[in-house]
């Protein structure tokens, strides 16, 4: 956004917006006091006061008890009744809960509220809101992994409990405790996981709105006898359970504006605890640390739970637990060599508090050494209590499992994960094409040059703006001639005035979000006046996805893809700028019930859109988006938003792409260079390195900031920059190779030390360092002014080299080593062990090394024996033609102790029995052009040939052999070994 969300509004109400970004507002942090604390949001408050009254009361009990003989166990499956007791005279209400045990391990905890009899609940009389509690977030985010594990079973039962075995070989329990209700998950008979251990399980259930008289207010003659002072102290001793805040119940303001709440208080609550786990991780987006902090206060805390709740918090403040642009309710906690975690499945506002300290219930009095554990509070405005409980033992089951319920990232149009030039705006055609022929002047390569929301006809998206793009389809070829793309930017606001065919169909179809009465809801955001689709709608998402054939929106082509921003949905005249809550969308369901899942339903549609252009084109869309939820990862790449032009924004944007990461949603960057500002050239540089090894690597600009392309910072800069991107094309074969790994099992791109070093506890909370895929690219780009040297925690004892010079680097397992950095060097070390392939020829795009040949680089162990392997991946980068095997995947194995480098299909498949499309016979002319041997063994002196074997022949290739020298490793480099890419071959040294 270009200024503060209510500065925004009302510039946007007076109609004055574009005419403000052309007169360039200055740049303003965010506004804090824009966006709710939990104690101006009324269920944040409410659960908080419960949980501050359970916590401290001398004699607390959970009001919520399983029915014990109402409950049944099976198929995988137990289904119960719990109670609520709701007040003193013992009236309850009924929960009916569902523990469901799947095939994979995982357990789901649902919790829903019975429904009442006709009549028994009356909402607002002029209310169309629903009477149930939201159930459909599954519908949108799970994608399979639901299969019952008819193997759970009943290891005990008596009437206070019931223990379920289930998950692999029986080695996980569940002890559902009865009275009050909670459960203990185990995993070896240890305690993980705990719902409910604290009591703060809270289900707001339905109740009429009762009009009651205003309360006589007691008066107090402040000459109380010593007799009743002593009556008062007595009551507050007796601890009466302290009267709920029913302020909030039925309507609550903030900012100016109200929400009216016609179903009343509905939250969900309900605290979970990771017993013996000191950190937890995931819950994004939030600018912090990777590892979660405490949000009850007390030095270095916060004060304020994590909040998620999409919104448009432009120039966020750093090290927050603010709510972001996107949502993942996916929570782990990590200790050596374990991993728990838990998904909650809620698309509404969502808070957590995290509270850590020692357990007291394992006293060192009993010879355990007590330990610290994570207690956590989760309250979510409305909809089911639903959790996902995860049992590990270790990060890759957590993603495994996480995604095999959510999807996993979609295998990437190739174009995509190379460089992005992007700017508010490039502002002609002849813009976009001076700015294409500086790049190749420079010798910068990119992938894609992208059109912000200025190349509309005022914003009206699908229609050009006539003066600046006459000729979009020529400009979309002339990109094209060069192998690149363009990617304009689709918003869902849609502008609402008298001449745009778009609005007139939303209108005429009855396709936009509603307001609370039922009519076509109004707001405002760029265009000014605006109607919102409504993405929850199939008739909406079918007509959204008929804009995009090619024949429809005239100007498109094959090479043009998509940006879905403002999603979360920005609404620059609504409560923190979004959505009122009481609108409504398809189904009747209120906008509370599915914030959340808003910006999901836009952009997977968009990603629908893409693949339906043309009858017979079935290609991968490329869709950017701003909001997201769990399962946006199959359908889009994220970027951080909108961040500013500063170091610590730098420094920052690094544990949120890794958050990302470990959050199943890894086609992640940040703005290089920072959106907001002017960096000066260290920074756009170091930002420009740092994107290098970022999954999504997109430079891109506020309208009010200066021209950056990175051709225009003079030398040594334009030198460095240039070196920084073409790093990055010349590893896309190992980005890919990764991407590939994400798409099959969730595995994040860039991973974290915890990840790949499980047991060793000083790595957990490294946030600012990481390996890329499986390449043992060990990397910590430097996001400090002026630093010229950086630090690197080591994780173990293997070898490592410096990528760029193949110095070994004198390391100690569990120590930083200190690394040169000058402006000109991004610090990337090789581990040993370790195989990675390249493509070494620059290019002007990704798309015109498509037929080159590889190198591969072979970072031999510190162990004599051991040996090094790696992967390469590598499909059309364009059709779905990989689901038929029309891919090459190889796995490289050098073995020391018999001198042989080797490569083997990685999934064992007889290549030759596979029927070969077009493009894996094309890929017969790619072969191998270089290995190099780094490390090379020292008896390889005064070698000179090796033998290569491949498809029955044999032949000898050249060796170079370099000494190791002046703190460098020896290293070999065999040229031109005349293979195929995708044959089995052997190389005998
Ligand atoms: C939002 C986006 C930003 C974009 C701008 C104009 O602020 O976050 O990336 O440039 O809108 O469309």
């Amino acid at each position: 956004m270009l200024v503060s969300g209510s500065l925004s509004s009302w510039t946007a109400c007076l109609g004055l917006l574009s005419a403000l970004s052309a007169t360039f507002a200055p740049a303003v942090a965010v506004k804090e006091h824009d966006w709710k604390k939990c104690h101006q949001s009324g269920f944040c408050a409410r659960n908080r006061a419960f949980a501050d009254h359970a916590l401290t009361a001398t004699s607390w009990e959970s009001p919520y008890n399983i029915l014990a003989d109402a409950g049944s166990f099976k198929d995988g499956q137990y289904q119960g009744v719990i109670l609520k007791t709701i007040n003193d005279a013992g009236e309850t209400v009924r929960l009916p809960i569902t523990i469901s045990f799947l095939k994979s391990g995982t357990a789901r905890v649902t919790v829903d509220e019975e429904k009442r009899q006709k009549g028994e609940i009356e909402l607002r009389h002029d209310s169309k809101a629903r009477k149930e509690r939201y159930n459909e977030a599954e519908k949108w985010v799970i994608v399979g992994g639901l299969a019952l594990d008819k193997n759970a079973k009943v290891a005990h039962q008596d009437k206070n409990q019931l223990t379920v075995k289930f998950g692999p070989f029986s080695t996980f329990e569940a002890v559902i405790n009865f009275s009050p209700f909670s459960i203990d998950f185990k995993r070896d008979g240890e305690t993980h996981i705990k719902l409910n251990d604290q009591g703060l399980l809270n289900i707001e259930h339905w109740r009429p709105k009762v009009d009651k008289p205003a309360e006589p207010e007691k008066e107090d003659d402040g000459n109380d006898t010593p007799d009743e002072e002593g009556k008062e102290e007595q009551t507050e001793k007796k601890e009466e359970p302290k009267k709920e805040d029913e302020s909030t119940w039925w309507e609550e303001s903030f900012g100016g504006n109200t929400d009216t709440k016609p179903r009343g208080p509905e939250s969900v609550a309900l605290d979970i605890s990771f017993i013996g786990y000191e950190h937890v991780f995931g819950i994004p987006s939030h600018a912090g640390p990777m590892a979660l902090k405490q949000t009850r206060g007390g030095e270095g805390n916060y004060e304020e739970p994590y909040r998620m709740y999409n919104a448009d918090v432009f120039e966020y403040i750093l090290d927050s637990p603010m709510t972001l642009y996107g949502s993942i309710p996916f929570m782990q906690a990590h200790r050596k060599e374990s991993s728990v975690g838990v998904f909650w499945l809620n698309a509404a506002e969502t808070w957590v508090d995290i509270t850590k300290g020692k357990d007291s219930k394992n006293p060192k009095a009993l010879g355990v050494e007590s330990k610290t554990s994570t207690r956590t509070h989760w309250m979510s405005e409305s909809g089911l209590l639903d959790v996902f409980v995860f049992l590990g033992p270790t990060p890759g089951d957590l993603l495994s499992k996480y995604t095999e319920l959510t999807g996993t990232t979609a295998m990437p149009q190739e174009f995509a994960i190379a460089y992005h030039q992007c700017r508010w705006n490039y502002i002609s055609e002849d813009d976009v094409k001076e700015v294409d022929a500086k790049m190749d002047k420079f010798k910068m390569p990119y992938d894609v040059i992208w059109l912000d929301i200025e190349f509309s006809d005022d914003k009206k998206y699908f229609a050009w703006d006539k003066h600046s793009f006459p000729t979009p389809l020529e400009m979309g070829k002339h990109l094209a001639s060069r192998g690149r793309k363009l990617v304009t930017i689709n918003d869902p606001h849609i502008k609402n005035v008298a001449d745009y065919p778009v609005v007139q169909e939303l209108k005429d179809k009855d396709l936009g979000v509603h307001n609370k009465d039922g009519k076509l809801f109004e707001g405002w955001c760029w265009p000014g006046s605006s109607h919102w689709i409504d993405g929850f709608n199939p008739a909406a998402r079918e007509w959204w996805v008929s804009l995009f054939k090619y024949d429809k929106w005239k100007g498109s082509m094959e090479n043009t893809f998509l940006w879905n921003d403002m999603n979360e949905p920005s609404v620059f005249n609504g409560p923190e700028t979004t959505m009122p809550k009481d609108n409504l969308h398809f189904g009747n369901w209120e906008h509370r019930d599915v914030h959340n899942l808003y910006g999901l339903t836009f952009h997977s549609a968009t990603f629908e859109a893409l693949k339906s252009r043309k009858p017979g084109e079935l290609r991968r869309p490329f869709v950017l988006t701003r909001a997201f939820f769990s399962g946006s990862q199959r359908a889009a790449a994220m970027w951080t938003g909108d961040n500013q032009a500063d170091w610590g924004h730098l420094a920052s944007s690094i544990p949120m792409v890794l958050n990302q990461g470990i959050s199943g949603f890894p086609f992640a960057g940040a703005d290089v260079g920072g959106f907001f500002g002017n960096p000066d050239k260290d920074l756009l540089t170091r930002w420009y390195q740092a994107g290098a090894f970022s999954p999504f690597f997109r430079a891109h600009a506020h309208i009010d900031s200066r021209r950056r392309e990175p051709y225009l910072h003079g030398e040594p800069y334009t030198t460095i920059i240039s070196a920084a991107l073409r790093l990055r094309y010349s590893l896309l074969p190992a980005w890919y190779t990764a991407f590939r790994h994400a798409h099959l099992n969730g595995a994040p791109i860039l991973k974290p030390m915890f990840y790949t070093h499980w047991s060793e506890e000083a790595g957990l909370t490294i946030d600012d360092q990481f390996f890329l895929g499986t390449t043992g690219l060990l990397v910590k780009p430097v996001t400090q002014k002026d630093q010229t040297t950086q630090t690197i925690w080591i994780p173990d004892d293997e070898a490592y080299y410096d990528y760029f010079t193949y110095e070994r680097i004198p390391t100690v397992k569990g120590k930083n080593v200190t690394v040169d950095a000058p402006l000109e060097k991004i610090p990337v070390l090789m581990r040993g062990s370790h195989i990675f392939p390249r493509r070494d020829i620059p290019r002007r795009s990704s798309a015109l090394m498509k037929w080159d040949d590889y190198t591969l680089v072979v970072a031999t162990s510190a162990k004599a024996d051991e040996p090094a392997d790696g992967d390469l991946y590598v499909d059309d980068g364009d059709s779905y033609d990989y689901q038929q095997g029309q891919y090459i995947h190889r796995r490289f194995t050098f073995d020391p102790a018999e001198g042989t480098l080797t490569s083997a299909d990685f999934e064992g498949r007889n290549v030759a029995s596979i029927k070969e499309g077009e493009w894996l016979k094309k890929m017969h002319q790619v072969g191998v052009d270089k290995v190099i041997i780094v490390g090379a063994p020292a008896s390889w002196a005064g070698k000179t040939t090796a033998k290569v074997q491949s498809e029955g022949r044999e032949w000898e290739v050249k060796v170079e052999f370099t000494p190791a020298e002046k703190g460098k490793a020896a290293f070999a480099v065999v040229r031109k070994l005349g293979v195929k890419i995708g044959a089995d071959w052997k190389v005998v040294f």
